[in-house]
């Protein structure tokens, strides 16, 4: 195609998606969509060193035998397990927020078209009493992405990054944010350093960390997108990538998640015949850091092959019939 021709069929592509409803991209047709189930729970200060710590959890041998996360408790344990944790149940949160719902089910579908992945969840937050720790978002919903790069993250998901010395977790330092093992090597005295700067560089040209995108939902407010990586520690991206949107409706919050599939920069390419792993959560009623619901790991493949999710190639919605003029105004 000369690249006369495919700017003016890329213009066209362009004014066609600013047709659709409220000049938003256009999104897939989401009656085309099998939705999952994807319970995300309230995991306390079980930090992946606590839950590897000898003696401290049943899983502990087996998974380092080899079995996830996922397969011993995913779809049968989160409830349980959340309820007892956000209640206190054990010595494992030191601070519980009264009344804190223990785990939230979200209906998961997620869709690609020609250029964009697009991630869309249904779920109801239940009465979730306000923490006021996060004074300026009411909810915020995140999904964690991988490509195969870091090996804990497709075994253990979330846990991959949740580690005791983070932010609110039981020997946090408020300065640390999530990261990765392999951001990490033995310091002075038994302690772990990061690091140097060049290793991190070379990690972050070789794609080896993790992405997350996250809606920033609070009433009144236009939700909001953001997105980084998790390498050595969580960085957010100066101009997001992805795109959000949310919605409530009879108690039930939809929030969809989209971004192109290939872009410059700190992303992973969304690619057919490759296996992501995928991380959900939701901080509900005003918190931060730990005191939010987590998922097990989840994987994803696009269009075709073996995974928790096959996200395929839908077509958008018809666009709605368009409505009449709005009438002159008098003069
Ligand atoms: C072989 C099965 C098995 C595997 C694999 C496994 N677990 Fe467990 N897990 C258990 C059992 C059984 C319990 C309940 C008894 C206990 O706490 O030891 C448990 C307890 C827990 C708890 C409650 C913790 C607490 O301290 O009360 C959490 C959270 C948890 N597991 C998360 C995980 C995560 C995350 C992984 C992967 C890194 C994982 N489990 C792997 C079997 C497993």
């Amino acid at each position: 195609m000369s690249s006369g021709i495919s700017r003016i069929v890329g213009a066209l592509a362009v004014s066609a998606a600013l047709l659709t409803a409220n000049g938003a991209q256009a999104a897939p047709d989401w009656s085309k969509v099998k939705a999952k189930n994807v319970w995300v729970f309230y995991p306390a200060q079980v930090a992946w060193e606590r839950l590897m710590t000898p003696g401290r959890h049943s899983g502990r041998s087996k998974f380092i035998a080899g079995k996830n996360c996922f397969s011993c408790h995913g779809n049968i344990d989160e409830d349980p397990l959340g309820s007892s944790l956000v209640h206190a149940e054990k010595d494992i949160e030191p601070t519980p927020i009264p009344m804190k719902p223990g785990a939230i089910k979200m209906a998961v579908k997620l869709a690609h078209d020609a250029d964009t992945f697009y991630a869309r969840m249904d779920f109801e937050l239940g009465d979730q009493p306000n923490a006021g720790q996060d004074k300026d978002w009411e909810t915020k919903v995140t999904l964690m992405l991988d490509d195969g790069t870091v090996p804990e993250m497709t075994r253990a998901g979330c846990w991959s990054v949740c580690h005791d010395d983070v932010n609110s977790m039981n020997r946090g330092d408020e300065k640390i944010t999530k990261y990765i093992f392999a951001s990490r090597v033995p310091g002075d005295g038994g302690t772990i350093a990061i690091k140097p700067e060049e290793e991190l560089a070379k990690m972050r040209a070789e794609g080896n960390y993790l992405e997350y995108w996250q809606a920033r939902i609070n009433p009144g407010k236009r939700t909001t997108p953001v997105d980084g990586i998790i390498l050595e520690k969580r960085t957010e991206n100066a101009k997001p990538a992805i795109s959000v949107s949310s919605s409530t409706a009879k108690g039930v919050t939809t929030v969809i998640l989209s971004r192109k599939m290939k872009v410059d920069g700190l992303h992973k390419a969304i690619v057919p015949g490759k296996t992501y792993s995928l991380g959900f959560a939701i901080h509900g009623g005003n918190t931060a850091h730990r005191f939010h619901y987590v998922s097990f790991e989840r994987s994803m493949v696009l269009d075709q092959g073996e995974g928790d999710f096959v996200a395929e190639l839908v077509p958008a919605a018809p666009a709605p019939a368009p409505k009449a003029a709005p009438a002159p105004a008098a003069k």
